[in-house]
């Protein structure tokens, strides 16, 4: 008997597009509104009619939408103009494009705003190559190959501008890509060009190729309208016998009679390869009937020496629920990222499960080509869907940092994202800390809401690894600072020393001012060069004031603090206007028994004694001068050092024929 081996592809079936756009649309039918998808979402007649059996209708045009439907977008993309139309339908839809065709609009529209004229190398028929060219500000060529392509660059004046790029449908041929690219570096000097064929792709045409070498028949499984899976076909068949079936019951029909022929004309002890291969929108239990029906048919127990059962489940059960993994971002979207874990699976991540932090959406938190870690959270094999996590990792890890701030009592930073029974919890890169509310540094009346969305620095006080607890304390973090600034504080002071504080607290005598952990007391005779009655009528609570040290004691923790300006005294201003001799005007401020006081300038008031404001003798200062009375006086006398002026109504006056009786003499004050 001869030997036959039946080898099967290892990347057969959906690719990561496919899957995707496939179980966006499963899950959309199991929701509320209507499901359409704009043009078959993927090359393969079995699935388009299992979803057309849970209600997914296919439109050809966004006129045929209708109101409640939502829209997908399938894998291949649309070009710019039918986004234009969708929205100005009002309607909803989900962009399932592939990521890398998305690349490629992209570049496409890029290049072409900088005034390159665009080469595609692709089937100009193909969805995908239409929805490329819908990209393109400028010219387009599409080119099926290396001969178009010599052509074009022979031809004169056959490009509208003098430079290109030249761009590949993602499941464009990899030869003659790499044909293509000889030519623009051969002929084409202007032209860049940007290998865009997808690595789904790639790795199917290069194990077809691969297969097609050690196989006499390789038989691959595709919709006839797949063409990434003609492609397939096309490298096979030039090596080997190939056969380009769409399930099953196609192989069935005169393929598979072929096929045993050949088995049954081998030599006794021949050793014989039959290869299957897949498109990218084949699903993986198409592929495993093809695969059973052959060996039935073969009926060589030796054929399954590989078991594409056990193969396929080896690439949906590589993963399981808690596993640890590294995950490369493809694509971020506002509700989700999706990522490739190396899997067959298509990978998604929640907006929720990205970051512990609501107030960030999925494109702060990464972006394509960041890889990542992850934990499974769930896993669905039959749709090829696996949800990951990677704030439960980014938790995990910050716990072990968490445990390690605990014992060297360093302080952390976090973001308070909620106000739960009994304090509120901080995000600290993913991991939830719990801060008491009597440990926040709210006071008792005050709302812990105010802390909401802030950054707040806080001690970890207690850790439970096994429950993953953290407790913290924002007070003790603060209290740390606190007691650091008042160290360096009496460390530093010094009488004459200037600081700008806060007034936190006022009363009849003068304020507190805070100096930055440390509070001042600013006597209300220290706040102003004038006469004032109350602290308020110069400063409020809140106000920034520039002070100076008058006197310290750290043992007391007092400092007696200064804030009038010495460029602002008005004894000095007094001094450089007026003299003995002056005769100037001045108002009544107050009235003693002995005299009145009289305002010459704000905050310096000079004394008319009760014998030099008349010639007669008065007995009461009252009989003549009244508070706000502006009388006219000659200054007689300045004392510096006590800061005092005598004035004299008197001795503007004509003498007197009596003499008045003598008052003892008062001298004036400031
Ligand atoms: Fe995307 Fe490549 Fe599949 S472009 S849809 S991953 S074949």
């Amino acid at each position: 008997m001869p030997k036959v081996n039946i080898k099967t592809a290892k990347t057969a079936g959906f690719c990561f597009g496919v899957s995707r756009a496939v179980s966006e649309a499963e899950r959309l039918s199991r929701g509320e509104n209507s499901v359409a998808t704009l043009g078959e979402l993927i090359h393969n007649a079995d699935v388009i009619a299992s979803l057309a059996e849970k209600g997914v209708r296919v439109v050809n045009s966004v006129s045929e939408v209708k109101k409640d439907d939502t829209l997908i977008i399938r894998s291949h993309g649309v070009g710019r103009a039918v986004y234009e139309e969708i929205e100005a339908a009002g309607i909803n839809f989900i962009d399932a494009t592939c990521p890398f065709v998305k690349k490629i609009h992209d570049i496409v529209s890029e290049y072409s705003c900088k005034g390159y004229d665009i080469i595609i190398a692709g089937d100009e028929n193909h969805p995908e190559v239409k929805g490329i060219i819908g990209h393109s500000f400028s010219s387009v060529y599409v080119i099926s190959g290396a001969s178009d392509l010599e052509n074009l660059c022979k031809s004169e004046n056959c490009f509208s501008n003098n430079k290109q790029i030249l761009v590949a449908q993602t499941t464009f041929d990899l030869l003659k890509w790499r044909e293509c690219v000889e030519i623009v570096k051969k002929h084409c000097t202007n032209t860049k060009f940007f290998d865009t064929i997808c690595s789904a792709t790639t790795n199917r045409q290069e194990e077809a190729l691969a297969l097609s070498c050690e196989c006499g028949i390789v038989v691959i499984v595709g919709g006839k309208n797949s063409s990434n899976s003609r492609k397939l076909f096309d490298i096979c068949k030039n090596r080997c016998k190939a056969y380009f079936v769409e399930n099953a019951n196609e192989l069935k029909k005169d393929a598979l009679s072929e096929i045993v022929r050949t088995v049954n004309i081998l030599p006794p002890n021949a050793e014989f390869n039959i290869g299957i291969t897949a498109g990218a929108s084949t699903p993986a239990d198409i592929i495993k009937e093809v695969h059973s029906i052959m060996s039935e048919a073969i009926k060589n127990d030796d054929t399954a020496d590989i078991d594409f059962m056990a193969e396929v489940d080896k690439t949906f059960k590589r993963v399981y629920i808690g596993n640890r993994v590294k995950a490369y971002v493809v694509a971020v979207h506002p509700t989700e990222a999706v990522v490739d874990i190396g899997t067959k699976h298509s990978g998604y991540i929640p907006a929720d499960e990205l970051t512990s932090d609501p107030s960030l959406s999925p494109k702060d938190v990464v972006k394509v080509g960041d890889t990542i870690d992850c934990i499974v959270t769930s896993l669905n094999d039959a749709e090829g869907v696996v949800y990951l996590s990677k704030k439960k990792v980014d938790a995990a890890v910050s716990v072990e940092k968490i445990s390690a701030a605990k014992d060297d009592n360093s302080t952390l930073e976090g973001v308070v994202t909620n106000v739960v029974k009994g304090g509120v919890i901080v995000s600290c890169d993913g991991a939830r800390v719990f801060i008491p509310a009597s440990q926040t540094g709210v006071p008792r009346n005050g709302k812990l809401e105010d802390l909401l969305r802030k950054t707040v620095p806080f001690k970890v006080i207690e850790v439970n690894e096994a429950r993953g607890r953290v407790v913290g304390s924002i007070r003790a973090a603060s209290k740390e600072v606190n007691d650091a600034a008042k160290a360096k504080f009496w460390s530093e002071i010094e009488v004459g020393k200037k600081y700008t504080g806060e007034v936190k607290s006022m009363e009849s005598y003068g304020v507190f001012v805070d100096l930055g952990g440390v509070d001042g007391m600013v006597h209300a005779s220290e706040l102003t060069w004038n006469r004032i009655k109350h602290p308020k009528e110069v400063v409020s609570i809140g106000d920034k004031l520039d002070v100076y040290v008058k006197a310290f004691d750290p043992e007391k923790k007092r400092v007696s603090l200064g804030a009038k300006d010495p460029n602002d005294n008005p004894w000095t201003k007094f001094t450089n206007e007026f003299a003995v001799g002056d005769v100037i005007k001045v108002q009544v401020v107050s009235i003693t028994a002995f005299g009145a006081f009289a305002q010459i300038i704000p905050g310096v008031d000079g004394l008319i004694h009760i014998s030099q404001i008349a010639n007669e003798r008065i007995t009461n200062v009252n009989q003549i001068l009244s508070v706000g009375q502006v009388v006219e006086a000659k200054i007689t006398e300045i004392e510096n050092e006590k800061m005092r002026v005598s004035l004299s109504m008197k001795a503007l006056l004509e003498p007197a024929t009596a003499d008045a009786e003598e008052v003892p003499d008062e001298k004036t004050e400031e």
